[in-house]
């Protein structure tokens, strides 16, 4: 398999998100392996968003968050449901938009270049199983549209490994 990821300018979020995920669509077709999908998409998001430093997965074990596959800078391992921001984004079971994380309550800081901040919920079924976390050295740099975005790309990998859970 030979893949070359493009790298949009994202002047037209919308747009350059859905071809994005036709994009994702295309490398996790025919695969089930939650942390193969979940590896590939960390590293198609990396290579293709502008402005970003850290991008991948936490999934959740019983009450904490375990690092899953990303890109960036190694980072904290295990964040309990409710902390940081992966933490309170997974425990409301929605997507945080975070303009500056120094002035998140709680942040959790990996890589201390990382000003902004968004985090996806992944929910199969209306189940939480992890998060998609992604990071950037400019603050405000995420917005709704990345929200809609990201969130679009997050169920592509939940759909991807549903008929085969728990793995
Ligand atoms: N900043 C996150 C921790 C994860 S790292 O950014 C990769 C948080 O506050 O939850």
């Amino acid at each position: 398999m030979s893949y070359t990821a493009q790298r949009y300018d994202f002047r037209d979020k919308p747009g350059d998100y859905a071809r994005l995920a036709q994009d994702l669509s295309g490398l996790l077709a025919g695969e089930s392996d939650r942390i193969a999908n979940a590896a590939n998409t960390a590293a198609l998001i990396f290579a293709a968003l502008p402005e970003i430093n850290w991008a991948g997965f936490y999934f959740l074990r019983g009450t904490e968050l375990v690092l899953g596959p990303f890109q960036g800078k190694p980072a904290c391992v295990r964040i309990m449901l409710g902390q940081g921001v992966c933490g309170a984004a997974a425990a409301q079971r929605r997507t945080l938009v975070v303009p500056d994380v120094q002035k998140f309550p709680g942040h959790i800081t990996c890589d201390a270049a990382s000003r902004a901040e968004i985090v996806v919920p992944l929910l199969e079924g209306g189940t939480l199983i992890g998060v998609l976390d992604v990071d950037s050295p400019r603050a405000a740099r995420f917005d709704e549209a990345d929200a809609r975005g990201l969130e679009a790309l997050a169920a592509l990998v939940v759909t991807a490994s549903a008929a085969r859970p728990g793995r």
